[in-house]
C-alpha cells in the first residue's frame, strides 16, 4: 500500500465519453431472470444500462469516446505520444485495444499499452501517465477506460447480470507548459489474497490454489466485495485527503468507481462527504468497471457541475482486489 503527495506536471486538457445505443432496463431483466425492479433499485440504485451491439467491441467504444473528446475540445490527436487503455474486455488479448485506437485515430508515433486493474484501471492509468509525463518521456498521453462487460456477463446469474453495462471515457493528460501540474496525491493498494471473490477466468482454473469457474464470465461474491469496498474505500479516501492536508469539507467532488449506489452512500456516510458531492454513473449506465469514473466525471463536466478550480478525488476499486485513488485540481471548462 502506498499513499503519497505527488510531484506532478500533469494536467487533464480534454475529456470525452461514449455509451452504446441499446438500453437494458430493469423491466427487461425481469423477463430474463427471477428479479424485479424494486430489488435492483433498492440494492444497487441501477435503473438501466447500455449494451454494446454484437459487433461493437471495447476499441469501438474507445474510439467513439476519443472522437467526442476531439470534437468538444478541438483536441489535436496527431502529437499524442502514448496511449494507455484500461479494460477487462479487450477485443483481442493482442493486439491491444490501445494499438487499435492508435490505428483508428491515426496517431502515428504513439506508444500503446493496455492495462488491467479491473474497476481501478482508469485511475491506475492516470497514475502511470503522470509518471511518464514527469520523467519527461512523454508530453501528451491519452488515457481511456473502456468496457463491453455485457459480453462476459452471465445472463442466467441474477446476482451479477443486473449490475453490469458497457461504455467508455477518455481524457488527454498533458505536461503543463509552466510545469505546474494539477495532480496532488495518489494512493494504491491491493489485496490479492481476496482475489477469488471477483474474477473472470482466462487460462487458469484456480486463484491461489482455490478452484474457479473456467468459463469467460464474471463471477462475484457480492457480499464479500461489498463489505471490502465500503471499509477500504472509505479508509482510502480519508487517508488520501489527510496525506494531502485537505479536510473532507474542502473536497468539491468525490468520484468513486460506480459499482453500486448503496456502496457510494455508505462511503459518503463514513467519510462525511455528502452524497450531493458524490458523482455517479451507475444509475443509468450500471457498473461499467474501468469506464465508470470517466463516465461519471464527464456527465458532470457536460452539465457544468464540475468547474475549473475544483478539487476532485477519483477512487477506483474492484477485481484484484485492488484500489487506486487520485486527488487532483480540475482545470477544464465545461463543454
Ligand atoms: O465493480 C466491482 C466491485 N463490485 C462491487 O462493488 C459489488 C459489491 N456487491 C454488491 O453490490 C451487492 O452484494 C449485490 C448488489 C451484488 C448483491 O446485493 P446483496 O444485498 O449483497 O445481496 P445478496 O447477494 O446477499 O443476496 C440477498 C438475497 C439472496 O436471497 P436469499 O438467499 O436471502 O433468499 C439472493 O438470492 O437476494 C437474492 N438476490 C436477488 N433477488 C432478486 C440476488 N440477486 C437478486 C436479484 N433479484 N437480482
Amino acid at each position: 500500500m502506498t499513499t503519497s503527495r505527488m510531484q506532478s506536471n500533469a494536467v487533464i486538457t480534454a475529456i470525452g465519453s461514449y455509451v452504446p445505443e441499446q438500453v437494458l432496463r430493469n423491466a427487461d431483466l425481469e423477463r430474463m431472470v427471477d428479479t424485479n425492479d424494486e430489488w435492483i433499485v433498492q440494492r444497487t440504485g441501477i435503473r438501466e444500462r447500455r449494451i454494446s451491439a454484437p459487433e461493437e467491441y471495447a476499441s469501438d467504444l474507445a474510439v467513439a469516446a476519443v472522437r467526442d473528446l476531439e470534437h468538444r475540445y478541438l483536441a489535436r490527436l496527431s502529437d499524442i505520444d502514448y496511449i494507455i487503455v484500461a479494460t477487462s474486455t479487450p477485443d483481442t488479448v493482442f493486439p491491444s485495444v490501445a494499438s487499435r485506437v492508435q490505428h483508428a485515430c491515426g496517431i502515428v508515433s504513439a506508444g500503446a499499452v493496455d492495462i488491467q486493474a479491473a474497476c481501478a484501471g482508469f485511475v491506475s492509468g492516470l497514475q502511470l501517465a503522470s509518471g511518464l509525463l514527469l520523467s519527461g518521456s512523454c508530453r501528451k498521453i491519452l488515457v481511456i477506460g473502456t468496457e463491453t462487460l455485457s459480453k462476459i456477463t452471465d445472463y442466467t446469474d441474477r446476482s451479477t447480470c443486473i449490475l453490469f453495462g458497457d461504455g467508455a471515457g477518455a481524457v488527454l493528460v498533458e505536461a503543463a507548459a509552466d510545469g505546474a501540474g494539477a495532480f496532488i496525491a495518489s494512493r494504491s493498494a491491493t489485496d490479492g489474497a481476496a482475489g477469488h471473490h471477483l474474477y473472470c477466468s482466462a487460462l487458469s482454473d484456480n486463484i491461489g490454489g482455490q478452484p474457479i469457474a473456467t468459463e469467460r464470465r464474471i463471477v462475484q461474491n457480492g457480499r464479500e466485495v461489498y463489505k471490502w469496498a465500503v471499509t477500504q474505500v472509505s479508509g482510502g479516501v480519508l487517508e488520501l485527503l489527510e496525506t494531502a492536508g485537505i479536510e473532507p469539507p474542502a473536497l468539491d467532488w468525490l468520484i468513486p468507481h460506480s459499482a453500486n449506489l448503496r456502496i457510494l452512500e455508505s462511503v459518503s456516510e463514513r467519510t462525511g462527504i455528502d452524497m450531493t458531492r458524490v458523482l455517479e454513473s451507475v444509475v443509468h449506465y450500471g457498473n461499467t468497471s474501468a469506464a465508470s469514473i470517466p463516465l461519471a466525471l464527464d456527465l458532470a463536466v457536460r452539465d457544468g457541475r464540475v468547474q475549473p478550480g475544483q478539487l476532485l478525488l477519483l477512487y477506483g476499486f474492484g477485481g484484484g482486489l485492488t484500489q487506486s485513488g487520485l486527488l487532483l485540481r480540475w482545470t477544464l471548462e465545461p463543454r
